[in-house]
Order: C-alpha cells, then sequence, then structure tokens
C-alpha cells in the first residue's frame, strides 16, 4: 500500500481535529483513495496540553523546521494561524515542492496572490477548503461544479461567531458579551474575537470568494466592513416587526466591470432562507447564469466540521500525487494567467433599501423635518414608525427607504443628525430584500 506522508503545523482546535480524523478513519480514506494516508508528524510549540489524540511516538513535535524540511512529508497542512511564521512555513514548504494546504483566511486574502505565485511557480498545489464555511465545500462548489457559469452573486452568513451571538440576543434576549463568551467557549471564536465581531474575519472569506468567482486578484483591501457590534436589541425587534431578521452578511455582487464586495449587518426578510441559518451555522447562496441559485448551508466553525474540509484537500492532493497530476485544477476560478484587477465599487455609489432609527423629540413638524431632507435628497419613504409617546425626552423613529443611493444617505443623516430635535447618532441598517421594487 502505497503512503501519503502529512506533517500539520499547529495542533490547536482544527490541527487535533485533523489528527484525530485521519487517525481514527484510517481504513476509510484508505478505501477511498487507494493508499494509506500516514500522520507523519504533528507540532506544536505546546507539546503539554491533552488534545484527546493519541500519537505514534516521534510523530508530536516542536521543531517546525525538521517537518517542513523533511523529505519523505508530501503534504504540509497549515493550522498555525496568523500571517508571520505561518507565511513563513508555507513560503518554505512550497520552496522545498510540497503541497500545501490552508486554512487561514487572513493570510490568503492579505497575501494569497503572493502564495500562490509561488505554488504555481513551483508546480505543487496549494489547497485551501477549510478557509471559507468550515465544512460546507464552498470553494470545490464554485471552482469545479459551477465551472460552467458565470458568477453572478455570492450573498452570506460566514462567520458563526457573529451568527451565534446575534441568534442568542434574537432569539433568547442574551446580551452580547455573554453569548460572545459562549461561541468562545465553543472554539467558533478567532483568537482574537474582534476578528470575528468587527467583520474582517467575514471579509476575509468574501476576498478569497470574490478572486475565486470571478478570477479577480484578492483583493481585501477596497471591501467594506462594518461588524455586529452595534446591533442593538432594540433594532432587531424592529426588524422582526417589520418582517425582518438581523444576519451579518457578506455580499458580493458582479456587475461586469466592477464587483460590489461589503460585509455589514442586514435586514434580509422571513422568506430569504439566509434568515433561518441560525446558531453557529453558515450559509452562502450562490447564484450563476447556467444554474440560477444554489445554498450551501453547513457548519462553519468548529473542530470537527474544519477538519472534514481540510481532510478533502488532503484526499485531492493525495489523489494528484497517485495518478501524477500536478496544478490540475487551478488555485483559483481560472488560469493564474487569467486573473485580472477588478475593482470594487466602492460603498458610496451603491443603492439599496435601508432601515433608519433616529432618536427624536416628540413634537409637531419633527417628522416633517427628517422627511424634507429625504426628500431633498431623492431618498423615498417606504414606512415609518413612531414607537412611544414622550413629552419628555426622545423618541425612536423608525424608517423604511426604497431604493436609494448609499451616497445621498450619508448625507442625508448627516444633515439629520445637526437638527436640534434629533439626539443620538441616527442608526442606519442596509436592507437586502429581492422582493423591493427600488
Ligand atoms: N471564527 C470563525 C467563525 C471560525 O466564527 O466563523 C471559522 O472561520
Amino acid at each position: 500500500m502505497k503512503e501519503i506522508n502529512i506533517g500539520i503545523l499547529g495542533c490547536g482546535t482544527v490541527g487535533a481535529g485533523v489528527s484525530k480524523l485521519l487517525l481514527e478513519k484510517q481504513a476509510l480514506l484508505e478505501s477511498r483513495i487507494g493508499a494509506r494516508m500516514r500522520l507523519k508528524s504533528v507540532v506544536d510549540i505546546d507539546l503539554e496540553t491533552d488534545r484527546g489524540v493519541t500519537f505514534e511516538p516521534g510523530v508530536f513535535t516542536d521543531d517546525i523546521h525538521s517537518v517542513v524540511n523533511d523529505p519523505e512529508v508530501h503534504i504540509i497542512v497549515e493550522l498555525i494561524g496568523g500571517q508571520g511564521i505561518a507565511k513563513d512555513m508555507i513560503l518554505k514548504a512550497i520552496q522545498n515542492g510540497k503541497h500545501v494546504i490552508t486554512a487561514n483566511k487572513a493570510l490568503l486574502s492579505e497575501h494569497g496572490d503572493e502564495l500562490f505565485q509561488a505554488a504555481w511557480e513551483k508546480g505543487v498545489d496549494l489547497y485551501y477548503e477549510a478557509s471559507v464555511g468550515g465544512c460546507m465545500p464552498v470553494i470545490k462548489t464554485i471552482r469545479e461544479s459551477l465551472v460552467g457559469n458565470r458568477i453572478g452573486s455570492m450573498i452570506g452568513i460566514l462567520n458563526g461567531t457573529c451568527n451565534y451571538i446575534l441568534t442568542k440576543i434574537t432569539d433568547e434576549g442574551s446580551d452580547f458579551p455573554a453569548a460572545l463568551a459562549e461561541a468562545q467557549a465553543k472554539g467558533y471564536a478567532e483568537a482574537v474575537p474582534t476578528l470575528d465581531v468587527e467583520g474582517f474575519d467575514t471579509a476575509h472569506k468574501l476576498a478569497i470568494l470574490n478572486s475565486l468567482a470571478y478570477g479577480m486578484k484578492i483583493n481585501l483591501n477596497d471591501i467594506y466592513i462594518e461588524g455586529i457590534s452595534g446591533i442593538t436589541p432594540m433594532d432587531i425587534e424592529f426588524a422582526r416587526e417589520f418582517g425582518y431578521k438581523i444576519k451579518l452578511l457578506a455580499i458580493s455582487k458582479n456587475n461586469g466591470d466592477t464587483v460590489d464586495a461589503r460585509v455589514h449587518p442586514t435586514m434580509i426578510p422571513f422568506h430569504n432562507m439566509l434568515s433561518n441559518v441560525n446558531g453557529s451555522l453558515n450559509a452562502l447562496t450562490i447564484s450563476g447564469d447556467s444554474v440560477d441559485d444554489i445554498m450551501l448551508y453547513g457548519h462553519g466553525a468548529g473542530r470537527e466540521p474544519t477538519a472534514s474540509a481540510v481532510v478533502s484537500d488532503i484526499t485531492d492532493i493525495a489523489r494528484n500525487i497517485l495518478s501524477g497530476a500536478r496544478n490540475r485544477i487551478p488555485f483559483l476560478s481560472c488560469q493564474w494567467e487569467h486573473m485580472k484587477t477588478i475593482p470594487v465599487t466602492p460603498i458610496d455609489q451603491i443603492a439599496t433599501n435601508y432601515y433608519f432609527r433616529f432618536s427624536a423629540l416628540d413634537r409637531p413638524g419633527v417628522l416633517s423635518k427628517i422627511a424634507g431632507i429625504l426628500g431633498a435628497l431623492n431618498i423615498s419613504i417606504k414606512s415609518v414608525h413612531q414607537k412611544g409617546r414622550e413629552t419628555q425626552g426622545p423618541v425612536p423613529i423608525v424608517m423604511l427607504t426604497h431604493l436609494a443611493k448609499e451616497a445621498d444617505v450619508q448625507t442625508a443623516l448627516k444633515r439629520i443628525s445637526e437638527l436640534d430635535i434629533v439626539g443620538d447618532k441616527p442608526v442606519l441598517i442596509r436592507i437586502e430584500d429581492e422582493s423591493e421594487d427600488g
């Protein structure tokens, strides 16, 4: 029986999960691949903590260089995270002619072009199924199953931590810190949870998806990013009254010469399937010109689901090695030399529907002042609710708009916030509702 030797860098949640899966399902994988997946080395700086995995003697080591330079290792699996040593070791492994697998979306979204270029030049594979959507086969679906499609849009929930927090607040009235602490305890959150909560993790994933779907050079910097830390139970409740749920969405739309790419809390109607994706679950709707819409749904974080995605990459590479194929499937959607620079639409140029919440004094003429500013900027109001009746303090006034331009909306909100009858900063939440007219 042939053997494929695997070296894993990093034995945290996912590294331990991959090790366990390879050891416990060795016979199953052998029967599916026709070769033995041998866990040759697992590296971590901490050799003491019990990961619930029993390694054969000599497998578990803190000497990363001995693994990356081991001539017997065919595949290096980078699960260290971060951008320092992880990047150096991937480049070293590539230089040594090894195929590489990584789940490191932060690294790929910032340095993917350099890493893919290096792998391309060396003729090795660099796979990354676990970097987006945990166990959901997002990368393969876009790159392989939908290869005959022009992708028109991708809209999804790509961060389990944020979805867990929003679900807990929506369904159970939990407070934000408690919900975040639970997500961390369950192993969903990044080492630095602001990456989750402020939308960066979702943006890292969206940058990878854009590149994959549209053949565009990776561009994280131009993605508009807004996290969920400003979302209040009050807005979640108003959203419900209007028939919407609030989700942190990754939104990508292909306009031909440009791409809309944004991450922000979004109101979506109850009939949108994404509104029923709860807890730590992720989902992605992909629209292709031959298939219309398809949707992937599953665990986007956690040990076993992420390990499952890594093992699918290991299997692909093992099959390539066994059949003598190299770079059989391009890293992204097209051949490396066809990758283009496609500009991302600046956020102030998008048009969508909006939810506003103003905190205003309950006096005659207040509404007309606000409506006057909106009207002057061509922002058409679809509905207005005023909540409560106060003779002293401000009351919340909530509005939904028809399709409006973001630049006009920002100007209007600035002018409205300068009115002396308006307290606090107005709240803006974008709406994604296909049934809306505009
Ligand atoms: N922190 C990420 C999440 C892990 O919460 O979805 C998976 O990328």
